[in-house]
């Protein structure tokens, strides 16, 4: 049978949910079901042989409904391989990169559980869908598409059984 995989996206803005169907496009074409949702709408992981879990850093936390789905969902994924990414440093300096980390890791530590694979892609700003003085931020996309492509390609060969 196909491994299934649920990829679980937290966004304001649409970038994370990019990011979620490019990993799914990764995984689908190396053999994987894949189903890509909303992280709030995910009632059940019954089905899944692994789990993404993806959400966007705002003001130094991760996207609530990302922290929820980890908090809603402890029990499950103790027993299913999962996976998280954040976005998204303005640029992948090495600096910007290790302080959204850390933003990511603070919200990790608040669960007993331990991702196989974590990783911060670069985020996406577009000043004209955001709220003064937000709408001031220059505009950026930060994305390393080759990076998330391998990130999902070795997901794929981890989460093979
Ligand atoms: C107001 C604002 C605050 C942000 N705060 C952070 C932050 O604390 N850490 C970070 O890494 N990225 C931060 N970002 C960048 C977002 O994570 C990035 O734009 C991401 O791609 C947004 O994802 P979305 O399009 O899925 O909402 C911020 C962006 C905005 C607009």
């Amino acid at each position: 049978m196909r491994r299934s995989v649920l990829i679980a996206y937290a966004t304001r803005h649409g970038s994370t949910q990019e990011v979620a169907e490019e990993i799914a496009g990764v995984m689908r074409s190396l053999g994987n079901h894949v189903d890509v949702a909303a992280a709030e709408l995910v009632t059940s992981l019954a089905n899944y042989n692994a789990v993404v879990v993806g959400g966007a850093l705002y003001t130094g936390r991760w996207h609530k409904d990302a922290v929820r789905f980890l908090k809603q969902h402890e029990r499950a994924l103790r027993h299913v391989p999962f996976a998280v990414y954040a976005m998204g440093p303005r640029t992948l300096s090495e600096q910007d990169v290790s302080s959204s980390r850390r933003q990511l890791d603070a919200a990790l530590a608040r669960t007993s559980l331990t991702p196989f694979a974590i990783a911060i892609f670069g985020g996406v700003v577009k000043p004209a869908e955001l709220r003064f003085p937000f709408s001031r931020m220059p505009a950026t996309d930060a994305r390393d598409h080759a990076a998330i492509r391998a990130w999902a390609q070795q997901l794929s060969l981890e989460t093979a059984a």
